[in-house]
């Protein structure tokens, strides 16, 4: 069975980089396929700039992160609903960084998911062992382990309209992206598990590959039966990088 109903998804993750110069470039230059989802997160501050620009587009942004209550006293955090009145479409949850260098526990990021869904806005729930849960055997249990931690805030799992991010720790930011017998079968655990604890949803959602995609290699990873996609860190600030990275997912 192929990817079938899965339209491909090439989404940016611009962390803390980018400027409204940036925004321009891709607005100018990026390149818009028809037969790919493409999604770009800006940080906050340029959401609304690149929102705008796409409004007409097939084009889709969102942020990187959101606070899990709707407004108040939370000094320096956004909403999700904030970020739907903003024009943004989606919003990540649960990258490593947030989880390692910020403390989003898995309680956190199921809480921030649960928002993100009410809001009406795609979440992209990013999920993906350390290089020590690998080493020990136990990457699929830390995957499904934030798996769990969101279903049991969700009151009803339906996977159709959420994407996830596998994104394992050690290939993030390292120049080394999972091999695509790696990737395949950790996403292929993934989609097992959705089709055991959702309604029926496991063949529509969709499950990005993220961790050091560049062009080259993106093909060889896209071709894997359970990869729908990627979520692209460094490789995402160059329009023509990702433009061939784009140009990969057509097949
Ligand atoms: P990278 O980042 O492509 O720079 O490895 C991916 C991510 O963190 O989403």
């Amino acid at each position: 069975m192929g990817r079938g109903m899965r339209k491909p998804v090439v989404a940016a993750n611009w962390k803390m980089n980018g400027s409204l110069g940036l925004c321009e470039h891709f607005v100018a230059n990026l390149a818009r396929p028809d037969y790919a989802d493409v999604w770009i997160f800006p940080t906050a501050l340029h959401l609304g700039a690149l929102a705008e620009s796409f409004r007409d587009s097939d084009i889709s942004v969102g942020v990187q992160n959101v606070w899990c209550e709707v407004e108040g006293a939370f000094t320096g955090e956004i909403s999700a609903s904030m970020v739907a009145a903003a024009g943004g479409q989606l919003a990540l949850v649960g990258h490593s960084e947030r989880r390692s260098l910020f403390g989003d526990s898995d309680a956190v990021v199921a809480r921030k998911f649960k928002k993100i869904t009410e809001a009406g806005l795609i979440p992209v729930l990013c999920v993906g062992e350390t290089l020590e849960e690998r080493e020990s055997g136990l990457a699929f249990e830390a995957v499904q382990r934030q798996l769990n931690a969101v279903e049991e805030a969700w009151d009803n799992p339906a996977y159709s309209h959420v994407a996830i991010a596998y994104e394992p720790v050690w290939a993030i930011g390292t120049g080394e992206a999972a091999t695509p017998d790696i990737a395949q079968a950790m996403q292929a655990l993934i989609r097992n598990h959705v089709d055991q604890n959702s309604s029926g949803d496991s063949q529509a959602v969709r499950i990005l590959y993220g961790g050091s995609v560049k062009g080259v290699g993106a093909a060889e990873l896209i071709a894997q039966e359970d990869i729908d996609g990627f979520l692209v860190g460094g490789a995402s600030l160059d329009v023509n990088e990702f433009n061939q990275i784009c140009e990969a997912v057509k097949s």
